[in-house]
């Protein structure tokens, strides 16, 4: 009842700038998350987060206790860009097909736009089990997008890649039925949100479709994810937040609670700095078939103690999609 009614609250009030739910709490050390991609393996009984900068954290249960258990690419990848031969990868994103986990990741550099998206398999997503594939999808200076940020969406068979950017934000194209190239050269894209207002540029895109829901859910982040240096932050709501539109359909067109498209600048927020969390973002989804609930991934700082980039650390809600009553169910955090 209290959850229901947090829920309920937060949504109602998020406008305003009311109060958000707490994080739920954690146990096991706390390790740096970056743009949490979750998953839970039913066969191994674990749940697993992976990180920017490749770590990779698993527990049995879902509040933990989590455990870093290396990096999923120990030994490098195969992408050497312009500004990062070295492989460090950004934003991963993970999901299970057909018998094989599919894990993609960016390289890029911060304000650049020669990036690439790559992709790696695993059949049990094991310390060392990872196949890199490389190479899916790439972009260079001069492009309208940037090739980061990449997540998967299975739409009645069809394997939709959403991504980016910085650079006009977020778009999305149809991968072959390998996962590991666009189903067409050059890819087929769909411009899914544009937010024109500087610094609120959007990335980190995650296509949602809850647990028995006919609707698809987008969500993003938007505002400055990192650099934050104590006693010179950003204005208050420039920093990182996270806000989302819904469509029937997994290409879109997206619109937020009052009916605005997302490619003009919509978006309703769902989740923004309160009480010690600082800058969330970097969300991902999935359906834990233990509470059978929809659960939300973000990172977050706490603001008394922001340590640049350096501690960054996993949050986890469930996330409510009819809290609100009506003939529209809509998202609560
Ligand atoms: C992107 O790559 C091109 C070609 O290698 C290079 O000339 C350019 O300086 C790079 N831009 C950035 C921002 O790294
Ligand atoms: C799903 O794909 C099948 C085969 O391509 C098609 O017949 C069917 O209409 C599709 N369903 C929806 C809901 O789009
Ligand atoms: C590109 O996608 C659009 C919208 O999904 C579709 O109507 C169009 O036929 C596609 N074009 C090609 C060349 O596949």
């Amino acid at each position: 009842m209290t959850f229901l009614y947090l829920l309920l609250v937060s949504f109602l009030l998020a406008t305003q700038g009311f109060a958000y739910p707490q994080p739920l709490p954690l146990t096991g050390p706390a390790h740096f998350t970056h743009d949490p991609a979750i998953i839970y393996n039913p066969q191994s009984d674990y749940y697993y987060v992976f990180s920017t900068h490749g770590g990779v954290a698993r527990s049995r249960e879902l509040l933990g206790p989590w455990t870093a258990v290396g990096q999923y690419l120990p030994t490098g990848c195969s992408i050497v860009t312009s500004n990062a031969g070295h492989c460090d990868t950004w934003a991963p994103d993970v999901h299970y097909l057909s018998g094989m986990y599919y894990l993609y990741y960016a390289i890029s550099g911060f304000g650049s736009q020669n990036s690439t998206i790559g992709v790696a398999t695993s059949p049990t997503m094991e310390y060392g089990s990872w196949t890199d594939h490389g190479t899916v999808f790439s972009s260079v200076d001069g492009d309208t997008f940037n090739a980061i940020d990449p997540n998967l969406i299975v739409d009645n068979g069809t394997l939709l890649l959403t991504f980016g950017s910085y650079w006009a934000d977020i778009y999305q194209f149809p991968l072959s039925p390998s996962g590991l190239a666009p189903l067409t050269n050059p890819p087929n894209l769909t411009w899914l949100s544009f937010n024109s207002t500087p610094p609120q540029s959007e990335e980190g895109a995650f296509v949602y479709q809850p647990h028995g829901s006919g609707y698809y859910y987008l969500f993003y982040s938007s505002g400055t994810c990192c650099g934050f240096v104590a006693g010179d932050l950003p204005a208050p709501g420039n920093e990182y937040k996270v806000f989302v539109g819904r469509s029937e359909s997994a290409t879109g067109p997206f619109v937020d609670q009052n009916g605005t498209p997302l490619l003009q600048t919509g978006g309703t927020e769902v989740l923004a700095s309160h009480d010690n969390i600082y800058a969330p973002g970097g969300t991902s989804l999935f359906w834990d078939p233990k509470s059978k609930k929809d659960v939300i991934a973000y990172h977050w700082r706490p603001f008394n103690n922001i340590q640049g980039d350096a501690n960054s650390m996993l949050g986890l809600n469930y996330v409510d999609f009819s809290s609100v009553s009506g003939a529209i169910p809509w998202s609560g955090i």
